[in-house]
């Protein structure tokens, strides 16, 4: 079997920090959510994978290179256009050949890994697509699944205002090579792109096997920062913590919290469960829980609770607990003494700032 990764896309929800950083690199829990997802395909055994990437090509092959830090073997495919799902899956024809392969979107983290759906459609020839649902809130927002008494399913339909059940397709799919009779045959959608839910409605209208597999745990699609929160506070309570940087006796840490090599945690408390990232700097601070704080950072004299900070920021003497923040790489946020005392800042195009109410 063979992986796909899609890689693309704009990230636009994710403005300002996706201006100048794929969305799939940002970190969940000090780990790229690219990377996680290729480790979560490594690990079900698949060591051929695809990545389609976008605009965004440079940057995501500069982090991911040939693959061999994973130990598996990389190759790109680049979608010049947002064409969409579907039409991903077509121009990767050569790199999958006939072969079947699962394709997992870049920004979708999930509960658990993939080792065990992988290994039921390896165990059903038969099967032409597996697809993993799960119940979600709002599925209008999803491609969204009407299934049979029988578990089977009946239809799927791409965002449909009106949703026919709360069953969401979830970023991971598994197809066997009539999937490319189904992207051929289908047509752009109303936004201009060829749905992979179409092409999935296309099989079954075609008497193709599509096997439904209803997924119980956790799962975030990192579209929005609320959604990249979310990912971080659950991918946090999994992480087994570690101590390899330097905590000094007048810091109080505690079992959940993972403090990467060079950190040092001066004279502060961090409360699980956290991450503090390599060579990252706490002094008089408090670190709360659901907290990344990523590589070569500052906090000093701050408090910061389910928060993620990326690489070389620096926080200081902040006067309200920062909270539910997304932080990207070389912010600098520090108090000013000097007249006149007010707010000044320097904010990126579709910045947010949400200031307590005094
Ligand atoms: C895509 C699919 C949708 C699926 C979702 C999962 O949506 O079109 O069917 O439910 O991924 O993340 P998009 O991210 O393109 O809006």
């Amino acid at each position: 079997m063979k992986g796909l990764i899609l890689s693309g896309g704009k990230g636009t929800r994710l403005y300002p920090l996706t201006y100048t950083r794929a969305k799939q690199l940002i970190p969940v829990a000090n780990k790229p959510v690219l990377f996680r997802v290729i480790e979560a395909i490594r690990d079900a055994g698949i060591d051929e994978i695809g990545i389609v990437t976008g605009d965004t090509h440079n940057e995501i092959v500069e982090a991911v290179g040939d693959g061999s830090q994973f130990e598996v073997y990389i190759e790109y495919i680049n979608q010049e256009l947002p064409m969409g799902l579907a039409h991903a899956v077509k121009i990767s024809r050569d790199f999958l050949r006939d072969d079947r392969f699962v394709m997992f979107l870049g920004d979708n983290v999930i509960e658990g890994g993939i080792s065990d759906l992988i290994r039921d459609f390896d165990k059903h020839p038969d099967w032409n697509s597996q697809i993993v649902l799960t119940r979600v809130e709002y599925p209008q927002h999803y491609g969204v699944a009407r299934l049979k008494e029988n578990g089977q399913i009946d239809y799927l339909v791409e965002k449909p205002e009106d949703p026919p059940s709360n069953l969401a397709l979830v970023g991971i799919y598994m197809f066997d090579h009539h999937i490319f009779e189904a992207t051929n045959a289908i047509q752009p959608s109303a936004r201009g792109e060829l749905e992979i839910t179409d092409a999935l409605q296309w099989l079954l209208e075609h008497n193709y096997v599509v096997y439904p597999h209803i997924h119980e745990g956790w799962w975030v699609d990192t579209g929005k920062p609320i959604d990249m929160l979310d990912a971080n506070s659950r991918v946090l309570e999994e992480l087994r913590p570690a101590i390899r940087g330097v905590v000094d006796e007048l810091s109080e840490v505690d079992f959940r919290v993972t403090i990467e090599d060079g950190a040092q945690i001066i004279n502060s408390v961090v409360r699980g469960p956290a991450i503090i990232g390599r060579d990252t700097i706490v002094r008089n601070s408090y670190v709360g829980p659901f907290t990344s704080i990523y590589h070569h950072v500052t906090i000093e004299n701050c408090e910061i609770e389910r928060s993620i900070v990326l690489e070389h920021s620096k926080l200081r003497n902040v006067g309200s607990r920062i909270q539910d923040s997304l932080i990207g790489r070389f912010a600098d946020v520090d108090m000013s003494d000097r007249k006149p005392i007010a707010m000044k800042l320097a904010l990126g195009d579709h910045s947010k700032v949400r200031l307590p109410l005094k």
